[in-house]
């Protein structure tokens, strides 16, 4: 191939990419809480990062958001007017608890989609099921899911795991998944879930969320024609994570970047043709950079078109929504 700088690159965008519903409603949530309190005092914390993107969190930081790990690192005399807000992964009934008990005001920007898997952990063990968690151990939606009815839930990462299970009545076993994995991997987790316990019960409807599909499927159709795939997201965004995997099974190179400055040009080097996406925590202004970044090595030709639109929207919690 040629590979002068003379000849023109392709990058193929994926779309739909970047921002989901939920992750643009949790910004706009601190946003707003930011701009209320110009001028009046008052702290907003956000309690774990608003969204799994660094360029976002550090942005918000400029602006006097303070983030922590734990709702105890919050002070008892932190000034009037402060507020806490739960990200957009949700947050166990124990944190909840631990708010009110503390009298700190929430706004919780859990994505409805989350919040949706937590009503079904609950109904499903107060139907008396146990009920299999598929996701990743340590994420902390997975955690905020656990927390729902942490005596009847138990966590499986992979169709491996299952054989290991031991559910104390298969004919009472019901399943539900983190919003943000793999279609193909999660697919074959319940297809060993179903054929070890061939009474568990599906969710209503699919857990694995509507933007997280959308991006592996519109990632998946111009990944097949590239020679290198680049995907803008951060290390611990479990929907960018899953972009590099699933393309990297199809045997295509894939590299997580968090921004333009992380690209090795050795990733570029006979690259003809780059597909580039963004996971659903990552701004859509790090696209443009990175495009902006392809230009300097040469031509480009840009090459988009949509595998679906999208027109989720949801509402903001209800302490934000204008009278
Ligand atoms: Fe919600 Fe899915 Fe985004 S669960 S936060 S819409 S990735």
């Amino acid at each position: 191939a040629d590979t002068s700088p003379w000849a023109v690159r392709t990058v193929s965008l994926a779309s739909p990419r970047s921002f989901c519903a939920g992750v643009e409603r949790a910004i706009e949530v601190v946003e707003r809480l930011v701009d209320q309190r110009a001028g009046s005092g008052g702290t907003v914390y956000v309690r774990k990062q608003i969204v799994h993107n660094r360029h976002v969190v550090e942005d918000l930081e400029r602006r006097g958001v303070v983030f922590v790990d734990e709702l105890d690192e919050i002070p008892d005399d932190a000034p009037q007017g402060s507020v806490v807000v739960f990200s957009a992964h949700g947050v166990s009934p124990e944190v909840r608890d631990e708010a009110a008990r503390r009298g700190l005001p929430v706004v919780d920007a859990t994505c409805p989609l989350v919040t949706k898997v937590h009503a079904e952990a609950r109904r499903f063990a107060g139907r008396g099921d146990t009920v299999v968690l598929i996701g990743h151990v340590g994420h902390e939606e997975v955690q905020g899911t656990l927390g729902q009815a942490p005596e009847h839930t138990v966590l499986v990462e992979t169709a491996e795991d299952v054989a290991d299970l031991e559910i104390p009545d298969p004919s009472r076993v019901s399943y539900l998944t983190q919003t943000t994995l793999a279609v193909d991997e999660t697919a074959e987790v319940i297809r060993a879930l179903k054929e070890r316990f061939p009474a568990i019960k599906d969710p209503p409807s699919d857990d694995i969320c509507y933007a997280t599909t959308n991006r592996q499927d519109a990632l998946a159709a111009v990944a097949a024609e590239a020679d290198v795939v680049l995907v803008v997201g951060s290390a611990n965004s479990s929907n960018s994570v899953r972009l590099v995997e699933v393309t990297r099974r199809r045997g295509i190179p894939a590299y997580l970047i968090d921004d333009a400055s992380s690209i090795d040009p050795a990733w570029l080097r006979d690259a003809r043709v780059v597909a580039l996406t963004a996971g659903a925590s990552a701004p859509q202004h790090l696209v443009r950079q990175v495009i902006d970044h392809l230009r300097t090595l040469g031509p480009v030709h840009i090459s988009e078109d949509p595998t679906v639109q999208e027109s989720v929207h949801f509402a903001l919690p209800k302490q934000l929504r204008s009278p």
